[in-house]
């Protein structure tokens, strides 16, 4: 796990890192021949450029790195991952401080990332001496949660079904000691959750409900819940196939819950966790839900089904009805609920909701110390009516299509007992196109920065 950093004592070929405005000293100190070689590169310190200067055995003396400056507005922390795809095979060092040292750190790791399941991935051979300053070992705990989640995310729908998540969340688990429990199929509806049941029963790989507890039961209740469709076709509103064809990320929300829970349980923070997970596979069959179906709601509303493929929002609300029944301090849930979330904000920027203003401020300023970006929505209250049925408590998808991210949000808000201990999180999941530190395919989203919140209030 740790091999792609190199032990601080290793000999190790140094990076200097410069800016457009520190390029011109940093010059002026390198060797003639360097220097020289630098100019005829066309090395001009813009960010991401790289270049390898040669000693005068013919050995790489030096690695040259363009970085945006201090306080440029738009500069990306990680922008050092990208030297992990960039440097050959051996131990590099900074041999000035990044912006942002731990980031840097970080960034490096994760670019080093492959999804190795089904084919033999090339190792990326370079490693790095961490900076003096960094605490490699949170790092590497960082990191370690970072790869759990873009697995699952990555695995595909054949091989990561119901069970095979409530297996991921048993391994987590019993890795840390937590009690585990998991409820499947039929005995979704004797235990009282109909919305979980109606959506997984057609699947011919069960649904269920995985619960798993840890910690202290004295200390503060912290409740996560996860989103873990293995699979979202849409159901009977089946999915265009463009629509469908990622549809394997949307337990992205389960993945990252898992990865927030291996760091709240690594980090032995001061509360009594509790993870819910309600797993299922949203398909088509004879028995599948239907469109106007009206099903019955662990909370006791009946809820209509404006659409099949708002799922995620009837899974979430009997586990969050749960999640509420043993009064815990603060309820987080994650998941890859609506399009209109990435319409809006795009796929690198989650919006988040919460009846907390404080700990809106609190998230955002941990979501920007981790470059783990996350921006408020509001639970706007007059678009709540929105969810208004003519036959049934409420309905699932509002018809007029506007708002649709915090319409999922005001739906998920009629199962929370109190929006002020209450935070949601709709992720996208999955980074399209590779971005320093970030490659392409599924990614941890917003499990740092709730972990970093987390940490301050309980650590
Ligand atoms: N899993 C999808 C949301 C999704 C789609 C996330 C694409 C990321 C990318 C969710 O279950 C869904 O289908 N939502 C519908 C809701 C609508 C029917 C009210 C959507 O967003 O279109
Ligand atoms: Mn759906
Ligand atoms: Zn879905």
């Amino acid at each position: 796990m740790t091999s792609f950093f190199a032990p601080r004592t290793e000999p190790a070929t140094p990076i200097t890192l410069a800016t457009k405005s520190s390029w011109e000293a940093i010059r002026g100190k390198l060797a003639p021949a360097g220097r020289a070689f630098a100019e005829a590169s066309g090395f001009a310190a813009k960010p991401g450029q790289y270049l390898a200067l040669p000693g005068t055995d013919g050995a790489i003396a030096e690695i040259l790195f363009g970085l945006e400056e201090a306080d440029d507005a738009g500069r990306d922390p990680f922008r050092p991952g990208l030297l992990a795809g960039l440097l050959p095979a051996g131990s590099f060092r900074f041999a000035n401080a990044p912006h942002d040292p731990r980031l840097a750190t970080l960034a490096f790791a994760l670019a080093s990332y492959r999804f190795g399941r089904y084919r033999k991935a090339e190792p990326s051979l370079a490693r790095l001496v961490p900076p003096d300053d960094v605490d490699t070992e949170e790092v590497t705990r960082l990191v370690e949660a970072v790869v759990l989640a873009r697995d699952l995310i990555n695995t595909p729908a054949n091989d990561m079904g119901p069970a095979e998540i409530a297996e991921a969340a048993h391994q987590v688990a019993a890795r840390f000691g937590a009690q585990f429990t998991c409820t499947v199929g039929d005995d979704l509806k004797t235990s009282n959750f109909p919305l979980i049941h109606a959506v997984g029963r057609a699947a011919s790989r069960p649904p269920r409900l995985i619960d798993f507890s840890h910690g202290d039961p004295t200390h503060p209740k912290v409740t996560l819940v996860g989103k873990g469709v293995a699979f979202d076709s849409g159901g009977l509103d089946l999915k265009p196939s463009s629509s469908m064809l990622l549809m394997k990320k949307d337990m992205g929300g389960a993945a990252n819950v898992l990865a927030l829970a291996q760091l709240v349980m690594a980090a032995r923070l001061k509360v009594r966790l509790r993870v819910l997970i309600p797993a299922v596979e949203n398909a088509v069959s004879g028995d599948a839900f239907r469109p106007l179906d009206i099903l019955a709601s662990r909370k006791g509303m009946s809820v209509e089904v404006g659409n099949t493929d708002a799922e995620g929002r009837l899974i979430l609300a009997d586990a969050l009805a749960l999640a509420c029944e043993d009064k815990p301090d603060l309820v987080i849930d994650l998941g890859t609920l609506t399009g209109a979330a990435r319409t809006a904000l795009g796929p690198d920027l989650p919006p988040f909701y919460t009846g907390d203003d404080a700990l809106a401020a609190e998230l955002s300023r941990c979501a920007e110390a981790e470059n783990d970006p996350l921006w408020r929505l509001p639970l706007w209250p007059a678009y709540d009516k929105w969810l208004d049925s003519k036959t049934a408590d409420l309905n699932n998808a509002p018809s007029n299509g506007f708002a649709g991210s915090i319409t999922c949000a005001l739906f998920l808000q009629r199962f929370v007992t109190d929006p002020k201990r209450w935070l949601h999180v709709d992720i996208y999941g999955w980074t399209p196109t590779a971005k320093p530190g970030r490659p392409e395919g599924g990614e941890c989203q917003a499990a740092r920065a709730i972990f970093r919140l987390l940490s301050q209030r309980y650590g």
